[in-house]
């Protein structure tokens, strides 16, 4: 159980499709998710999955309560998820600012689905299967993403919504104090 180092975007590990988790409740499977969740608390994320520390399985862990990383985002219960499944429930798309412990400092637009069905299993085998929607589908679309290989820029279809936090926040009180006005 401890915190591991976060693979960063150029790391090919990190495009890799990793591997469905075929025995639960065992010791080496329980030592993952404490690492992960080690991390994840550690690093101040939303979310990590197995492939950010150099595991290819599909195991994800996420959950927000009173994040400082995301001060105006609703919490979402501390979950462990493996193998999982999604399932847009409606054609409908929005636009949000994602970050990335494997991408650091940066931020960008992404479009996700706003209402999904996720399904899959905890680390003893037991069934998980949720509708969400807003910012706890977002945060799942991104995490199991991570187990396609696949980082948010890949997504962004605008690369001029793409830029350093501290610059974008600046950017964006600039913004508002001359709306203000
Ligand atoms: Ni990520």
């Amino acid at each position: 159980m401890s915190v591991k180092k976060v693979l960063r975007m150029g790391d090919p590990l990190l495009l890799k499709t990793a591997e469905p988790v075929e025995k639960f409740n065992t010791r080496t499977l329980s030592g993952l998710v404490n690492d992960l969740l080690d991390t994840m608390a550690k690093q101040e994320g939303a979310g990590l999955a197995a492939p950010q520390i150099g595991v290819s399985l599909q195991v994800l862990v996420f959950g927000l309560a009173a994040n400082p990383r995301y001060p105006d985002e609703e919490s979402i219960p501390m979950t462990v998820l493996i193998n999982p499944r999604i399932e847009p429930l409606s054609d409908q798309m929005e636009d949000g600012w994602e970050g990335c412990l494997s991408v650091p400092g940066l931020r960008g637009l992404v479009s996700r689905y706003t209402h999904i069905r996720y399904s899959g299993f905890d680390q003893f085998g037991g069934k998980i299967e949720r509708e969400v929607r807003d910012f706890h589908a977002r945060v799942v679309q991104h995490e199991c993403d991570h187990l396609d290989g696949i980082l948010y820029p890949q997504r962004m279809t605008n690369m001029r919504a793409f830029g350093f936090e501290d610059e974008l926040e600046k950017a964006a009180e600039a913004k508002m104090a001359d709306e203000k006005e």
